[in-house]
């Protein structure tokens, strides 16, 4: 007892409860259990994941280095090193937390075997149910050798040294169905291919090359997926920059991928990635060679839109500049420091403008064939020497409006009023004045100028028009026309979505 202070250990049952709730899901808490076994030198790491309903399991083992008895338990502990602790300059790890927490957001037991090549193999399990059930709140770290079958002690006697975590207890994976139950198996599966997918994408760099570790996931390597399609001649690599903030350096080397007229329909697919051609447009971040985020304008006030969808931006950081670049513990967010916003936001309008360049000269090249104008809201008449600017009644918009009114009145006074009062003579003075202060209609609000897009080609596709051809017709249209990268990547669009319905 001390009349200074309190001793406030938490209680075991509830920061557990807590720390399951770090908003892990599947696939990025195994990022984070490999992350330990590529720090740990691993060659190998085989996933299983083996579906027996309630009694389901995964398994990740490695062939890395391995603990010995008072690293299994110093490893264990939640906060096993400090976050401000210097690391090995190859180290993925930051936290001291990543196995406990991954493992415990998706399983509820979770039992760690592990020998190193001079030691035996030693376990240590957290049981959350054991721990709640003692009442304590005590950290019971449990460590009797028969906790694990004789044949999950074998499944390490192949390796001189090396790591098996076991997660049982699956709960919301795989629920409460039974082990027939075909639905919930499904799903199992379909959670095991997304697994597949974000591991080859998060760990690319290291599945190929020199010293490449290989992840089996159930029997099967796991072939790496590139977002900047290195290999593919027709990628086109901008120039690289290093920037450095508080002596810390950030490698930045900005893609521009090619145009899918230029990839096979496979390698198309193949480079959209888990979340799709648009999602993955942006920053790619990599600390160690491991990727962080994949795809993202990282909140320098920059859109997705499907026109920059080719633009790609790798930025290689140390695990020094963990702090300056607040990532995450489950590694998968990281902010760029204020320092650096200008030199980003320059190297992603360069890399931007040059993707989106891609689609405004195959627009233009459209437009060259297609041949003339087709349709102005705006005409202009003389009559009796005198302007009129009157909207154009053939416009497909135009069109539509008047036929779904269920009064025409209305809008037809509507019209001949806006045509009988633009306000010519005002607009003619300050072009005068001042000649830039009209921009180009659109400019700076893509989401109205798609949004306009999109409503003129379903009055023209309503209309009985080819939706290919109703797409072309866009690129010839006021204002549209001054925008080609945009429709030429609609046009795309449409024509992939024509052939997956024709597929
Ligand atoms: N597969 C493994 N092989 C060897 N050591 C491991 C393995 N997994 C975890 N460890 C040890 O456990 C420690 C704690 O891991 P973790 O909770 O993920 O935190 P961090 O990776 O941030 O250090 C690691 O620093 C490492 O020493
Ligand atoms: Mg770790």
């Amino acid at each position: 007892m001390s009349d200074d202070y309190d001793i406030a250990s938490p209680g075991a049952t509830e920061l557990f409860e807590s720390l399951r709730a770090f908003g892990y899901d599947l696939p990025t808490a195994l990022a984070d259990i490999i992350d330990n076994s590529i720090t740990a030198r691993a060659r190998n790491v085989w996933i299983d994941m083996h579906w027996a309903g309630p009694q389901s399991r995964i398994m990740i083992r490695d062939d890395g280095r391995g603990m010995t008895e008072d690293a299994l338990r110093q490893a264990m502990k939640p906060g096993s090193l400090s976050p401000l602790a210097d690391r090995p300059k190859d180290d993925l790890g930051r936290f001291g937390l990543g196995m406990k927490t991954a493992s415990i957001s998706q399983c509820r037991c979770l039992t760690v075997l592990s020998r190193t090549d001079r030691s035996a193999a030693v376990l240590r399990r957290w049981d959350l149910d054991y721990i709640a059930s003692t009442g304590t709140g005590e950290w019971r770290l449990l460590k009797r050798p028969d906790l694990l079958s004789p044949e999950d002690h074998a499944r390490l006697d192949c390796h001189k040294s090396g790591t098996i975590l076991f997660w049982d207890r699956l709960g919301a994976l795989v629920g409460s169905a039974p082990a027939d139950d075909e639905t919930a198996q499904r799903h199992f599966r379909e959670r095991a291919d997304a697994v597949k997918h974000h591991l080859a994408m998060v760990f690319h760099r290291f599945l190929k090359g020199r010293g490449a570790v290989t992840i089996h996931m159930n029997g099967r390597p796991i072939e790496p997926w590139d977002p900047f399609l290195e290999d593919i001649d027709f990628t086109e690599p901008l120039s690289a920059e290093t920037l450095i903030a508080d002596g810390e350096r950030a490698e930045i080397k900005p893609f521009v991928l090619p145009h899918h007229s230029r990839l096979t329909a496979d390698q198309h697919a193949a480079a959209a990635g888990p979340k799709g051609w648009n999602a993955h447009q942006g920053f790619y971040i990599y600390r160690n060679r491991r990727l962080l985020v994949a795809g993202d304008w990282l909140g320098l006030g920059m859109q997705k839109e499907e026109h920059f969808k080719l633009a790609r931006i790798r930025i290689d950081l140390p695990n020094s500049a963990d702090l300056l670049w607040q990532i995450d513990v489950k590694k998968s967010r990281a902010r760029p420091p204020a320092a650096l916003r200008l030199d980003l936001q320059r190297i992603a309008r360069t890399t931007r403008n040059r993707a989106s360049s891609i689609y405004r000269h195959r627009g233009k090249i459209i437009q060259r064939q297609l041949g003339d104008r087709e349709a102005f809201l705006w005409t202009h008449l003389t009559k009796h020497g005198k302007s009129y600017y009157r909207i154009n009644r053939d416009h497909p918009l135009v069109r539509k409006v008047l036929e779904v009114a269920e009064e025409r009145a209305p809008i037809r006074a509507l019209f001949s009023l806006i045509e009988q009062t633009i306000p010519a003579p005002l607009i003619v003075i300050n072009n005068a004045e001042t000649p830039d202060a009209f921009g180009q209609p659109f400019d700076g609000a893509p989401a109205e100028l798609r949004a306009a897009m999109k409503a003129v080609f379903d009055a023209m596709v309503e209309d009985g028009r080819d939706r290919a051809e109703a797409a072309r017709a866009l690129l010839l249209m006021e204002p549209f026309s001054s925008w080609p990268e945009v429709v030429t990547a609609f046009l795309d669009e449409v024509a992939r979505e024509a052939a997956k319905s024709s597929r």
